[in-house]
C-alpha cells in the first residue's frame, strides 16, 4: 500500500493506473476510520481495480466555532485498517498541499445546501464540494463512494457531479450502525459514557417514527414529534428534525413521495446527525 502525501505524486500514480486501463475508486474520508468507512472501502473494492482512500480533515468545511482542532486523528491506526482492507493507496495530504495561501476558487451548490445541516453550518457544503472536486481531480478516479449517513452531503455531491458534468460515477453505501443502533461516526469518540447512552434516544425515536410511518402515518409533524419526545426526553438539544423530499430536500408536511427523516442533535457538546428513508 502506498502512502502519498502530495498532490503531484497522487496524480502521477492515478495516471499510471489509467495507462494500464485500471478502474480507480476513491473513498474520501476525514480519517479516524470506523466500520462505516470500511464498508465504503469494501464496496469500492468490489467495483474497481484500484482503491485510493483519502484522509484529510478538511479545514474549509469547519465553521470558526467548530471542532477542527479537536477532530479525532490517528493516522497509524487508519493506515493499519486500510492495509487490512487491501487499499492500494492512501492519500494523506497536509492542509498546505491542498490549499494555496491565496486559494480563491470555490464550488457552491445553491439549492440543496440551504436547509438541514446547511442552515446550521453556513459554508460547510461549500467546503465539502470544493474539497471533493479537488480530490476527484487529484485522484483521477472513475468512481467515488459516499455514505448515506451524510444523506444531504451525498445528494449535494450527486447534484454537483450532474451540474458540472464531472466524469465520476457515484456509489452510495447504506448507513452503518453500532449493535445498539447508534450511527457510527468519528465524532462518537467525544461522547462520555452517559452521553453515549442518552444518544441512543435518536435511534429509538427513528425506529418508533419508522414504525408509525409503516403503519400508514403520512403526517410529517407527527413523526417529528416522536423524535422530539425521545431526544429531548434524554437531555439532547435538538438542532433540527425535518421530513424532506428525497429529491429536493424541501420540507414536506404530507409524505406522499419518497422522503427523508433527518435530524441533528447535541449530546453535551457533540453534534450528531442521523436519518432514515421513508419510501
Ligand atoms: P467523514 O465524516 O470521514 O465520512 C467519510 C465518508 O464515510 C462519507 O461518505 C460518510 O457518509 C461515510 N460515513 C461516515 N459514517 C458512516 C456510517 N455510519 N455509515 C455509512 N457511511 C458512513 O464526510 C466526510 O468525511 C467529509 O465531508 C468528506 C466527504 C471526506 C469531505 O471532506
Amino acid at each position: 500500500m502506498q502512502i502519498v502525501r502530495d498532490t503531484n505524486t497522487a496524480s502521477r500514480l492515478s495516471q499510471l493506473w489509467r495507462l494500464h486501463n485500471l478502474r480507480i475508486a476513491l473513498v474520501p474520508t476525514m480519517g479516524f476510520l470506523h466500520e462505516g468507512h470500511l464498508s465504503l472501502i469494501r464496496l469500492a473494492k468490489r467495483h474497481a481495480d484500484r482503491v485510493m482512500v483519502s484522509i484529510f480533515v478538511n479545514p474549509t468545511q469547519f465553521g470558526p466555532n467548530e471542532d477542527l482542532a479537536s477532530y479525532p486523528r490517528d493516522f497509524a491506526r487508519d493506515e493499519q485498517l486500510c492495509r487490512q482492507e487491501g487499499v492500494d493507496a492512501v492519500f494523506y495530504p497536509t492542509p498546505a498541499t491542498m490549499y494555496a495561501d491565496d486559494h480563491s476558487t470555490w464550488v457552491n451548490e445553491d439549492s440543496l445546501s440551504s436547509g438541514l445541516c446547511g442552515a446550521s453550518r453556513p459554508g460547510h457544503f461549500r467546503g465539502v464540494c470544493t474539497v471533493v472536486l479537488k480530490l476527484f481531480n487529484i485522484s483521477g478516479c472513475h468512481l467515488a463512494v459516499f455514505g448515506r449517513k451524510d444523506a444531504q452531503q451525498a445528494l449535494i455531491i450527486q447534484r454537483m457531479v450532474r451540474d458540472l458534468n464531472i466524469p465520476v460515477q457515484l456509489l452510495l453505501a447504506p448507513l452503518v450502525r453500532e449493535k445498539d443502533g447508534l450511527a457510527l461516526s468519528s465524532r462518537n469518540n467525544y461522547l462520555s459514557p452517559d452521553e453515549r447512552q442518552n444518544a441512543l434516544s435518536i435511534y429509538r425515536g427513528l425506529q418508533e417514527a419508522d414504525a408509525k410511518y409503516k403503519a400508514g402515518c403520512r403526517d410529517a409533524e407527527q413523526l417529528i414529534e416522536i423524535l422530539r419526545r425521545h431526544i429531548s426526553g434524554a437531555g439532547g438539544k435538538i438542532d433540527y428534525i425535518s421530513v424532506v423530499s428525497q429529491d429536493s430536500l424541501q420540507a414536506v408536511n404530507r409524505i406522499d413521495s419518497p422522503a427523508l427523516l433527518a435530524l441533528a442533535a447535541y449530546f453535551g457538546k457533540t453534534r450528531l446527525i442521523d436519518n432514515i428513508f421513508l419510501d
